[in-house]
């Protein structure tokens, strides 16, 4: 609880105590936002009116930082003026109250939003599980190691070059995670075979992205993260899978992903080929581009970011020269990766 007046803070901690919460009490905004990079908290009270930093102002830093957003925040004004009541949903507040603060108001507000608190904890968790289980997958495999961070970055950093919406940009994040959790359910004989898979090998593998989708489905906040999940392997032209979708019908954050993906696989060494260089690889791809595989538009896009530097894209080339290793399928050897 933020709050200039001791007075106020006092009756604040009194209250809340009293019902068994813990409660911290700070002078003013600076000393709230100290307290939050150090202390886990359920729920933030901050009055709008405090010297220097105003409640709104916390308040904003607070919905900004992605390490705190999710923390519910209550403003207490003096006022119940119209304009105030817009700054502070201007500025992201959960919840306000007015002064003087009625006991029974501000006990209904503060046990209805960590109810919700906690409900976004469960959530949280269940996304770290994920993000547990994909990243042991890619454990496996040393030579994919980092890939789901890059991929994660990258394709972010793509999509808001883009002007993807805030929501799109978030999945793609997580999208770089999970997007190959369905390898799960392939047996690591295929996964990590050092050459080429067998037919009956690539029917086990184009099922991970399906397999994917149903293990991220239960969760409602990967609503936007499925489609990625379950289109990173098609093609523009249709040839991809595991639906055979064509252009604009494959979503475009999935198209942004298999982009980056690619790219990826093409810059580090596999136990099927070694790394290509930035300059071959983007040659690369722009064969593949011309195929008909990738969409134009966003392929010239990366290029840019990678020309630009505006990602860090170290490639990860092994030689300069060469042609990397044993083909298996399309351009140059490559499994899904
Ligand atoms: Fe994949």
């Amino acid at each position: 609880m933020a709050d200039d007046e001791p007075a106020n803070r006092d009756l604040f901690d009194e209250l809340l105590t009293s019902q068994g919460f813990n409660v911290i009490t700070v002078p003013d905004g600076d000393s709230a936002l100290k307290c939050l990079s150090t202390t886990p908290v359920d729920l933030v009270l901050l009055d709008v009116m405090m010297p220097r930093m105003s409640g709104f102002e916390v308040c904003d830093k607070i919905k900004t930082n992605p390490d705190t957003d999710l923390i519910p925040v209550i403003l207490v004004t003096a006022l119940s003026d119209k304009q105030d009541r817009i700054e502070g949903i201007k500025s992201r507040a959960d919840d306000f109250l007015t002064k003087p603060v009625d006991r029974n108001e501000l006990l209904a507000r503060v046990g209805s939003l960590l109810k919700l608190k906690h409900r976004t904890d469960e959530l949280e968790r269940a996304e770290t599980v994920l993000f547990t289980l994909a990243r042991s997958i890619e454990g496996k495999d040393p030579y994919t190691h980092g890939h789901c961070e890059r991929l994660s970055e990258y394709s972010a950093a793509l999509g808001s070059h883009l002007g993807l919406p805030e929501d799109e940009i978030t999945a793609l994040r997580r999208a770089g995670v999970v997007h190959d959790i369905g390898k799960i359910a392939v047996p690591d004989a295929i996964l990590l075979k050092p050459g080429k898979l067998t037919s009956d090998d690539w029917k086990v593998m184009k099922e991970h992205p399906a397999i994917g989708e149903r293990i991220c489905a239960p969760l409602k906040s990967f609503r936007l993260v499925l489609p990625i999940i379950r289109h990173h392997h098609e093609k523009l032209d249709g040839s991809g899978y595991p639906n055979g979708l064509r252009g604009e019908e494959i979503p475009i954050t999935a198209r942004i992903l298999t982009i980056v993906d690619i790219y990826d696989a093409l810059t580090t060494a596999r136990p099927y080929k070694t790394a290509f260089s930035v300059t071959q690889t983007l040659e690369i791809m722009k064969e593949e581009v011309a195929r008909g595989w990738w969409d134009p538009r966003i392929f010239m896009q990366f290029a840019q970011l990678v020309h630009s530097g505006a990602v860090n894209l170290r490639s990860r080339a092994a030689a300069a020269s060469g042609d990397g290793g044993a083909s298996t399928g399309g351009i140059v050897g490559r499994k899904g990766s």
